[in-house]
């Protein structure tokens, strides 16, 4: 069943007639102005050439604390997560949706990408969640669905979330970032992907990355959380694998320890080289070091321009495979260098 069919089960009643029906039917005008192609960022196909997002961070900010939330306007941070999850104390739920909703109105959130996390659909606070959080006239850009574990969950967000929204007209698809944080969400990433993939060609959002729930993997396994993450070497590689294979954003481990900067930008830099897209962080002064990290430096972007500048030079000529810098170069490596120039694009003056 397609997304537009989870969002009709529930928006027409059996005794819905014709002419309601076609006026519920969902209005989405989506907007496909800006053309990247990536691998960093995913590798396009054709029907791929939505705008990329940058989330070199993903911060996340207690929706219950009303002082925090006011805070992100002056953060700079690429992505901020208003948050009705696990940074809420069960009791304050009701008060962070409230809150999320006056910030959505309210904040300037300027270039930061404003998105709200949700409870899992098995908590028994998702709907309320989605109901209170998109009653702002404003609706954030970007939903975070955690603990998804199987695509029938994904289904019933789709019905949920199109119930929400009743038939509200988006001028632009919201962007869904799910969470995988056990073992079984990781053993069913791929038909997971697969069929948010499938969902978002009809529905209201469009699947555009995965965050790998560290803390709660562990909680679930029955591993202890170490600095090195060695305990998580297969999973936090299987992560960004499958997210790439589907062309999303990956994003990868929190830091806890906020003040240790030093082993936060060592994380940082291993998770990028990984081919991780971002990082989850928890603290204010988190950001600069991840957002760092996740920028490719001035010596790689001046590597990356002139491998492109040198494989058009021997595209025009004929030739294929050349040498460049002593290295054999041949299209994996002109992707790459694409790559890094593309998000040096949209991040720049960031
Ligand atoms: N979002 C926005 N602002 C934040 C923030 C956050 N996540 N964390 C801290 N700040 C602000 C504080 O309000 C404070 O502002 P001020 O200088 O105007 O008073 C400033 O940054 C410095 O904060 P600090 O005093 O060092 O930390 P704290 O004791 O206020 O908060 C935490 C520490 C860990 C409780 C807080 O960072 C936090 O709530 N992080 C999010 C945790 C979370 O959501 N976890 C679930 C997902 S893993
Ligand atoms: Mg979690």
């Amino acid at each position: 069943m397609d997304a537009m069919s989870l969002c009709l089960r529930r928006t027409i009643g059996p005794r819905t007639g014709c002419s309601t029906l076609l006026s519920r039917i969902f209005k989405i005008r989506t907007e496909r102005t800006v053309h990247y192609s990536s691998g960093v960022l995913g590798q396009s196909t054709p029907e791929q050439t939505e705008r990329f997002v940058p989330r070199r961070a993903m911060m996340y900010v207690p929706g219950s604390d009303k002082k925090k939330l006011g805070k992100i306007p002056s953060l700079q941070v690429d992505c901020a997560v208003m948050d009705c999850e696990d940074g809420v104390a069960m009791n304050r739920k009701l008060e962070a949706r409230l809150n999320i909703s006056e910030a959505l109105d309210t904040l300037d959130f300027g270039q930061t990408e404003c998105a709200v996390r949700i409870n899992s659909v098995n908590s028994g606070f998702m709907e309320e969640d989605l109901r209170i959080t998109l009653m702002a006239n404003k609706l954030p850009q970007a939903l975070m669905l955690p603990k998804v574990e199987t695509p029938e969950e994904l289904e019933l967000f789709t019905e949920k979330l199109c119930t929400a929204l009743d038939d509200r007209a988006l001028a632009e698809k919201l962007r869904l970032v799910i969470f995988v944080e056990s073992a079984i969400g990781i053993i069913n990433l791929e038909p997971v992907c697969r069929r948010g993939l499938e969902l978002s060609k009809s529905g209201p959002y469009k699947l555009d990355g995965v965050v790998f729930g560290s803390d709660d993997f562990c909680a679930d396994i029955g591993a202890t959380r170490s600095v090195e993450c060695t305990e998580v070497m297969y999973a936090r590689q299987k992560v960004v694998l499958t997210a790439k294979a589907f062309r999303l954003q990956a994003i990868d481990v929190v830091h806890t320890d906020y003040k240790d900067l030093d082993s936060l930008k060592r994380q940082s830099i291993e998770g990028a080289r990984m081919g991780y897209t971002g990082k989850q962080v928890i603290h204010p002064g988190q950001i600069s070091t991840v957002q760092e990290a996740f920028t490719p430096s001035p010596e790689k972007i001046e590597w990356a321009t002139e491998l492109i500048q040198a494989f058009d030079g021997h595209q025009k000529s004929g030739r294929g495979a050349f040498t460049f810098r002593g290295n054999m170069i041949d299209m994996p490596l002109l992707l790459q260098a694409r790559n890094i120039l593309e998000l040096v694009k949209v991040t720049r003056g960031r």
